[in-house]
């Protein structure tokens, strides 16, 4: 039987962590939407069309994730998310992954708002702006990254902005997701809360 686990928040927000761990608890596929955006945008930086790179996307394109997670591209997955054709692009695949017979959990922005608006659980992550940068800064450097704390506030903060802001899918909770805000939690706790959220909707 599917179930669907739609699992949105902003950047750094503790999602992807919960979606992972979750996903393992149920024995579920998980899909980390935004590396979908990050290929798309990855794409880009060498003059891709945004729309034929969507539209041509192959797993292959996915393998490379130490280099779709830096922040360059973070940035440049934001602004093809903007993009009609982009979105649109990327919508069959992610549906189809989302009703896979073994039960599948989501993360992204806008999966409990557009791709999956029956999934049976919605969680929607957040933290305040400072803890998140403050995470993602640290994950950052213990890769070896050279940056500010600062550097990375500013970028958390823009692409936030962008996608909060656009027109098209925007980041916000479905009428009936239910709200986590991780900034006191630790990850343990987190997750723990998300699995009584699940429990609660099954
Ligand atoms: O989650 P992550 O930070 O990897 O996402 C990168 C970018 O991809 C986001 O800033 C957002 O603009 C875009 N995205 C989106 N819809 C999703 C997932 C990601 O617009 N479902």
């Amino acid at each position: 039987m599917a179930f669907t686990i739609a699992i949105d928040g902003p950047a750094a927000s503790g999602k992807g962590t919960i979606a992972k761990a979750v996903a393992a608890h149920y024995g579920f596929a998980h899909l980390d939407t935004g590396l979908l955006y990050r290929a798309v945008g990855a794409r880009t930086l060498d003059g891709t069309d945004p729309v034929a790179a969507a539209e041509a996307l192959t797993a292959r394109d996915l393998e490379d994730e130490a280099l779709l997670r830096t922040p360059g591209v973070g940035q440049a997955a934001s602004r093809v998310a903007e993009i009609v054709g982009v979105r649109s692009a990327l919508l069959d695949f992610q549906r189809a992954f989302s009703r896979r017979a073994g039960g599948a959990v989501l993360d992204g922005r806008d999966i409990g708002t557009v791709i999956c608006p029956d999934a049976e659980a919605k969680l929607f992550v957040t933290a305040s702006t400072e803890i998140r940068a403050d995470r993602r800064y640290r994950e950052l450097v213990s890769k070896g990254a050279e940056t500010t704390f600062e550097e990375v506030l500013a970028d958390v903060h823009e692409r936030d902005e962008r996608d909060s802001s656009r027109s098209e899918a925007p980041l916000k909770p479905a009428g009936d997701a239910v709200l986590i805000d991780t900034s006191d939690l630790g990850i343990e706790a987190a997750i723990a809360t998300a699995i009584d959220a699940i429990e609660a909707a099954r």
